[in-house]
């Protein structure tokens, strides 16, 4: 943006410092408020009790339907849970996380190959396809793109959401719990609600846009220093947050370093067979 400090400048160039946590952060080109929603985004685990207002669940899920879709497939479908008894068994299983259970809807994103299996079935055709990777894949991309426009839309309308990867950590126990068809499996789950204004969450820090960026083709020549100064960004952000420090790179390597520290995700493959995908 022009240098003559107007307030959308200034506000530009505050969401962006606030994006990289840093005095460094590249000067924005443009700026809108679509882009100061995106660049705001933060995930919210502090919730009102109240429930949303009336309209909020379809327009979120219109939101999450405009989405692109492969081939316009559309292999994704989502379960609303509002029932806080069923919030609390779905929470027992996704490592007891209390916000799936203060914020009053849990949306369970699905990959769905059910329906396209259930096409087939009518029009009395074959869908051997649906045994390999690449549908299951495509339904995966599907529900997380979908996912994405339900976040960006709850956003808009003032709510906060957080993602809930950890229903994977039983997914066979969440897919009956939501009665899915075989060939349906949870990929995430999304809480929505009105953010406590008490405990508000702040815009976490991200990489250097260089490190994420490649021109042309693929260079990761000057990622590690970039990589050592955000572990010092992330220090800042954890002590204004008042969390406890802790080493982004250390926390990339515990999350690989063996199967246990998948929580549960190192046995998907044999329960995504168990809930009908053979994944050839
Ligand atoms: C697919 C996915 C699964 C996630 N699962 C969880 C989860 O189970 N619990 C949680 O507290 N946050 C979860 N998150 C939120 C991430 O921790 C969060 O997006 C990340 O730390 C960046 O913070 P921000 O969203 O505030 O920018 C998940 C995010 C994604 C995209």
């Amino acid at each position: 943006m022009n240098d003559h400090p107007t307030p959308a400048c200034e506000a530009a160039r505050a969401a962006y410092r606030a994006r990289y946590g840093g005095a460094e952060a590249p000067v924005p080109a443009h700026w809108n408020d679509a882009l100061a929603l995106l660049l705001g985004h933060r995930s919210v685990r502090a919730y009102l009790p109240e429930p949303l207002p009336g309209g909020t669940l379809e327009a979120i899920v219109t939101a999450a339907q405009s989405a692109a879709t492969s081939s316009n497939l559309q292999t994704w479908s989502v379960v609303a849970v509002e029932d806080a008894e069923r919030r609390a068994r779905i929470a027992a299983w996704a490592g007891n996380q209390r916000f799936i259970v203060d914020a009053p809807l849990l949306l369970v994103f699905v990959a769905d190959l059910a329906r396209a299996a259930g096409i087939a079935a009518r029009r009395g055709q074959a869908a051997e396809a649906l045994d390999y990777l690449e549908p299951a894949l495509v339904a995966t991309i599907d529900a997380a793109l979908a996912a994405q426009n339900a976040v960006v839309a709850a956003e808009a309308l003032g709510l906060g959401t957080v993602y809930v990867g950890a229903v994977r950590n039983h997914v066979t126990e969440v897919a009956r719990e939501l009665n899915l068809p075989p060939r349906a499996w949870p990929v995430f789950g999304l809480a929505v609600g009105k953010p406590d204004p008490a405990r508000p969450a702040a815009v976490k820090p991200r990489l250097a846009p260089h490190v994420v960026l490649h021109r042309e083709t693929y260079d990761a020549g000057a990622e590690a220093a970039a990589i050592a100064d955000y572990d010092t960004r992330m220090h800042a952000f954890q002590a204004s947050q008042g969390l406890p420090r802790e080493d982004w790179t250390a926390k990339v390597a515990a999350r690989f370093a063996s199967p246990a520290s998948l929580h549960g995700r190192d046995r998907l493959r044999e329960a995504l067979a168990g809930l009908g995908l053979a994944l050839k």
